[in-house]
């Protein structure tokens, strides 16, 4: 008995989990979208799974399908949508982990026909879009709250803004220095830091294994 325990430490705990990228429409063949495919998202979707917890997966666009039926998958195509169902979710999840890749800008208005190339030079007008994570964060009670952060320089001091300025308890620092990691990858190299500040840098490894670190802080977490 305890003995099974031990092998599902997530067990009852229902884990918001975002993946992938998020399409921002400019007309209605055409969008802003970016290269994520989704593979941390969802590696870390089915290990929580494998470990017992409830998992909700809210998916951006990607071909990639979940390994553990239990999982429950939302998915969605913007910013704003992806944005709504987190915030459909998170009030009774004990855990937030914001792996997706969300746009930053959307175009201000979508056209309602395909735009026509008329003119010579063409330009797009954007503007933001809601940040989910921060939002997540500034009404979060007991959640324990994952962001990831992508950094091409000052990565440290960077991930360390984000933590505060988005209420994190962990981030996730993800190095495009290391040849093996990033986008389309299947490997990352990744630097944990927590809201102390503490820092860890972890080897090049597969996403599959980040995704097993990742949790392993969750659940000492929770044993806390
Ligand atoms: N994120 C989010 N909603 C957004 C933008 C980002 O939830 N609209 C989340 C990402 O899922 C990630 C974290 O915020 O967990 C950091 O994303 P990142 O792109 O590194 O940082 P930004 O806050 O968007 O800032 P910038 O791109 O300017 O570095
Ligand atoms: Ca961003």
């Amino acid at each position: 008995e305890a003995d099974l325990e031990s092998k599902l430490p997530l067990k009852g705990k229902k884990i918001l989990i975002t993946a992938g990228p998020t399409y921002e429409a400019i007309d209605p063949v055409r969008f802003i979208g970016n290269h994520s495919s989704g593979k941390m998202g969802f590696d870390i979707a089915n290990e929580a799974a494998n470990l017992g917890a409830d998992v909700i997966l809210v998916s951006g666009p990607t071909h990639l399908k979940v390994k553990n039926p239990s999982i429950e998958v939302i998915n969605v195509v913007s910013a704003q949508e992806m944005y709504d169902a987190c915030h459909l979710h998170f009030d009774n999840a004990d855990a937030a982990i914001a792996a997706a890749a969300v746009a930053d800008y959307k175009p201000k208005e979508v056209a309602l026909q395909k735009i026509k190339k008329n003119s010579s030079e063409f330009s797009i007008e954007l503007e933001k879009t809601k940040d989910i994570l921060s939002s997540l964060g500034s009404i979060k009670e007991k959640q324990f709250l994952i962001g990831f952060a992508l950094e091409t320089e000052n990565e440290i001091e960077n991930a360390k803004l984000k933590i505060q300025k988005k209420n994190l308890d962990l981030i996730v620092l993800n190095s495009l220095q290391d040849k093996g990691a990033g986008f389309k990858k299947e490997t990352n190299k990744v630097t944990f830091i927590d809201k102390d500040f503490k820092i860890e840098p972890m080897e090049l490894k597969t996403k599959e294994l980040v995704a097993v670190d990742i949790l392993s802080r969750l659940i000492l977490h929770f044993s806390k």
